[in-house]
Order: C-alpha cells, then structure tokens, then sequence
C-alpha cells in the first residue's frame, strides 16, 4: 500500500522547474507521422517513433535492423522542397519531419523458368522491355538506402552485363524506394534479382567449399549444433548471433 510522507520535501523552485522541462523538451522532437503532429524522443528511429506515437505498425516492419527492406518510408523536412527517402527501422527523426511509410510498393514481376531463360540481354529485353526507357537520370540511386550505385546497374542490364548488374545490386534490399521515384516506371530490384538469378545459375563458377559444406550438412554433421540452437531462448540466439564471426 502506498502511503503519504511526512519528510518536507525541498521545494523546486519555479525556475529549477522550468529548467528541467526545458531540458525534458530538449530530448523531444515533433513529427508529423500521416499528417498528426506529435511529440517523439530525439533519439527514436522512425519506426520506433511511430510506435511511440501510439500506432501499431501491422506491415511495414520486418527484421528492424536495416537488412529486410520491408519498412520503406518518404520524408519531407521543413522549409526542403525535396522529398527524402530512408528505412524506418535505421533512420533518426528530426524535428519537423513529415512522414509517411509505404507498408508495400506494387512492382511488376513476370513469372519465369529459370532454367529456361538465357543469361543474355534479350532476356531483359523481353522481361523487363521498360528497362530501356531509362533517361540516366539517377534519381534510383540518390533514392537508395543502401547507397547502391542503382542506375549504374540498369544500365549494365542494358548491355546485357549481367555479372555486373549482380554484383552492383547484391546488397539491394528490395525496399522500393527507387523504383517509385523512377520516371520511367522501371522496378530496378526485381532486375537485379533476374541478373543474380541468371548469375548464380548460368555464370557463376562452381564452388568447391559451397559443393563441399552441402555434402557435410547431407551427412549430418552439423545435427548437433543445429539442434542446440533450435533449444535456445531468443536472447541466447540474440547474443550468439551478435557475437559471430564476420568477414
Ligand atoms: S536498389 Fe532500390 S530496392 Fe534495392 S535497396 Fe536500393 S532503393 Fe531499395
Ligand atoms: S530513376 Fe529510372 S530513369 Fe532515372 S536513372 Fe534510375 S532507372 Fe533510369
Ligand atoms: S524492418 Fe527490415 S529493413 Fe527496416
């Protein structure tokens, strides 16, 4: 039960007082989330300041670490007649900041047999035709989160470069931010993963150590440690995952 103090406690002073909200409010910044201003910490992601705010976000949120693509969001900043692209889940709000996540962005994406295209350009050609209305003006790539050189690759594509269009858009996260700000309609993430597919199909040489660790996990090798991990809690996994090796 909670109950009252005797103790007098030291009366803050008016000014005391107005410091420490003051420096409360300094910690604060106001976005406009879907045209709704509201008060959020200086320091939250977007995502994070959403939820914040009060909302749930359903779609629009995957691994919250920058690697899914799944949480593409445009931004405009006061006074800035430019429009700004970013990931929710990595990028810091400013004050003033008027956005809006795009939970999903329609693309086109034919159906295709891998195994019966080929590794050229007239697959692209016939595939992705709108490719070669591309006007180089590079507007895919200042859109990109990733910092992907994103025109550079779709010009490869239209010289049939597909090693090249492979290894320019490997890190692409398929968010959708360049292709909705693209003049000429082209959805430059599915033709990266056409190249990749046709590169790791058609192109790529045969690796030994790939060929090599298959024939180890039909064998069973790796059982055990599989199965420890599976038994884990989220933080264990959390932690191990953390501190893993990494090239
Ligand atoms: S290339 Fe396009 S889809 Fe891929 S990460 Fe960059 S903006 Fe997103
Ligand atoms: S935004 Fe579209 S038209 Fe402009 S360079 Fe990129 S792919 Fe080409
Ligand atoms: S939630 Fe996966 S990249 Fe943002």
């Amino acid at each position: 039960m909670a109950t009252q103090t005797t103790a007098k406690k030291k009366p803050v002073k008016q000014t005391e007082a107005k410091a420490a909200k003051k420096d409360t409010q300094k910690e604060m910044v106001t976005v406009f989330i879907m045209g709704k201003a509201h008060e959020v910490p200086a320091d939250a992601t977007i995502m994070g300041a959403i939820e914040y705010a009060g909302y749930q976000i359903k779609r629009g949120a995957g691994c919250r670490e920058g690697f899914c693509g799944a949480c593409a969001t445009v931004y405009r900043m006061p006074g800035d007649y430019k429009i700004y692209t970013g990931l929710a889940c990595t990028t810091i709000v400013e004050d003033g900041m008027w956005l809006s996540q795009l939970p999903a962005i329609p693309s086109q994406k034919p159906v295709y047999d891998i195994n019966k295209l080929d590794p050229n350009v007239a697959t692209f050609q016939r595939l992705y035709p709108e490719v070669f209305r591309c006007v180089s003006c590079n507007t895919c790539t200042k859109a990109c989160p990733q910092d992907l050189e994103v025109m550079d690759y779709i010009n490869a594509a239209m010289r049939g470069d597909i090693e090249a269009v492979m290894d320019l858009s490997f890190d692409c996260l398929s968010c959708g931010l360049c292709a909705i700000r693209c003049p000429a309609e082209i959805v430059q993430y599915n033709v990266g993963l056409l190249a990749r597919r046709l590169y790791g199909k058609y192109l790529a040489k045969e690796s030994k150590q790939l060929k090599k660790r298959i024939q180890e996990v039909k064998e069973h090798k790796f059982d055990k440690e599989f199965n420890e991990l599976m038994k884990m809690k989220k933080e264990e996994l959390k932690k191990k995952y953390y501190e893993r090796d990494t090239e």
